[in-house]
């Protein structure tokens, strides 16, 4: 085991992502025997709590949240490694009593490695840098330091260049750790693997054989207590730039020569930037947005308030591999279902000589990831109904994680990346490059909604798949929306 002692500090240790995620997954990492011998969680925030008041304060936030299965003892046990410290992030001076602590609580082991967590909010990102940077904090002078950023990252490109060049004042790019949830996803990583480690996918996987592909992201649940950030953020700020594009650019990716951080994001960068550009207006005429009603009546939304809660767009990426095939994305909260889903819908044989069985529908292979939840793939396939006819129906050929991997639990995702960015491992962490380009992705259709001749923002139904327009968007190229995982 290694002598020196690894420090997290996570700014904003009394929020909700501290309490929901980073605190038990740490938790769970340690129970795994996956956290360094000696190490220190150090929280972080303006409310005044002792180490002893602010372990009794998680525990209870926790027990609360539900986000812990672990008995009063083994918390006390994980909580002697758990400390705090009172201050504001844009304060050098309070800054410099965390310093001071952290120094107490690594005496004299070395290396005496840091990651700082952000899980603040997005507009004082700059300021806790700035901080971190004049008292000295993050110096790598006693082992590592590395700091990993929340999403969202920026509001528009713009703001997202400016932060990523105060990040690159005190940070090189390899101390930082740009967080997507989404990437720490089992299933998200499996597309890795069921692309590149299985030879039967990669002769089809281009625009010969592929007809479109999906990406659905749903939720059921409404914005809830969150209105507050969310009506100044809306769908596309919230998922498409992040979560959606992160699983375009894997499913759209060419294969890397190896699977190292560079290697893979790369790729994924390069699928980005094939991303047909636009004008404000054309972007926004190839998308739908929606806003589910009762949004309007939600804590901390405006009453006039014109947020998008769902969208629905078509992309091109223009490379030798996808030109001309379109690129299907939807997300939207307060819909039927939780469902995060991808499907590529292969083309249709050229020839079908046998009655389909269904009025209008089309015989063609799609293979549909189920991300979550029942995570797993199903592979769509026409086959004979038995009996004298020649009559054919669609069968899915499925896995799913709790019958194929029994025993296994799937991580949650915070845990992996927490690991992953302890021990350096920054494969899936977007670089800096990769987030400008998504910005500059969304960010025509932002301005796009702006203008008046933008399409206008359409009214659904909470528990339904989102407004109408959205099943027309698809219909304009004879498509229509698919849903292999879950219920069907
Ligand atoms: C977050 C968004 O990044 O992802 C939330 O801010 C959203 O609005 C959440 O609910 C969805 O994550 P998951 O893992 O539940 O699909």
């Amino acid at each position: 085991m290694a002598e020196g002692t690894t420090s997290v500090v996570i700014m904003g240790a009394t929020g909700d992502l501290t309490q929901r995620r980073l605190l038990p997954e740490l938790f769970n990492l340690r129970r795994k025997g996956r956290l360094p011998e000696h190490f220190n969680i150090v929280g972080y925030s303006r409310s005044d709590h002792s180490d002893e008041g602010f372990r009794q304060y998680s525990w209870e936030k926790i027990s609360e949240i539900g986000s812990l299965n672990a008995s009063n003892e083994e918390w006390d046990e994980f909580a002697r490694h758990v400390h705090y410290v009172r201050g504001n992030v844009d304060s050098e001076q309070e800054m410099g009593s965390l310093f001071n602590r952290l120094l107490q609580l690594e005496g004299e082991l070395r290396p005496s490695n840091r990651l700082f967590y952000l899980s603040i909010a997005p507009n004082l990102y700059g300021a806790a840098i700035g901080s971190l940077s004049s008292c000295g904090i993050a110096r790598e002078d006693t082992g590592w330091r590395r700091v990993v950023i929340e999403k969202p990252f920026g509001r528009d490109l713009a703001s997202a260049q400016d932060l990523n060049s105060i990040v690159r004042e005190l940070f090189d790019e390899r101390q930082v750790f740009r967080i997507d949830h989404y990437l720490g996803k089992e299933t998200v990583q499996n597309l890795l693997v069921l692309r590149f480690a299985n030879a039967v996918f990669e002769p089809v996987w281009n625009r010969n054989f592929v007809d479109n592909i999906q990406i659905t992201v749903a939720e059921d649940i409404p914005v809830g207590d969150r209105g507050g950030y969310y009506d100044g953020s809306g769908v596309v700020r919230d998922m498409v730039q992040n979560h959606l594009l992160q699983l375009l650019s894997i499913v759209a990716m060419e294969p890397p020569s190896a699977i190292d951080a560079e290697s893979l994001r790369d790729k994924k960068v390069e699928v980005l930037k094939a991303i047909r550009r636009g004008s404000a207006d054309e972007v926004a005429s190839n998308a739908v947005r929606g806003q589910y009603m009762g949004y309007l009546e939600e804590k901390g939304v405006s009453p006039h308030s014109t947020t998008p809660t769902y969208v629905a767009m078509r992309l091109y990426v223009d490379n030798w591999r996808w030109q001309g095939i379109p690129f299907y994305l939807r997300s939207g909260k307060a819909l039927t279902s939780k469902v995060s889903e991808i499907s590529i819908q292969f083309k249709a044989p050229p020839h079908v000589m046998f009655s389909l069985g269904g009025e209008d529908r089309s015989s063609s292979n799609i293979l549909s990831v189920c991300v979550q939840p029942n995570e797993g793939a199903h592979l769509r396939l026409d086959t004979k109904i038995p009996g004298q006819d020649m009559t054919l129906r669609p069968v899915d050929m499925e896995f799913h994680y709790d019958t194929a991997f029994r025993g296994h639990d799937i991580p949650e995702a915070y845990q992996r990346l927490l690991q992953d960015a302890l021990e350096g491992d920054a494969r899936l962490f977007i670089r800096n490059d990769h987030i400008e380009e998504a910005w500059s992705i969304v960010d025509p259709l932002l301005e796009g909604w702006e203008s008046p001749n933008a399409p206008a923002l359409q009214y659904y139904w909470p528990g339904t798949w989102g407004p109408d327009s959205a099943d027309a968007l698809l219909a304009q190229d004879g498509h229509r929306w698919l849903h292999l995982c879950g219920d069907g």
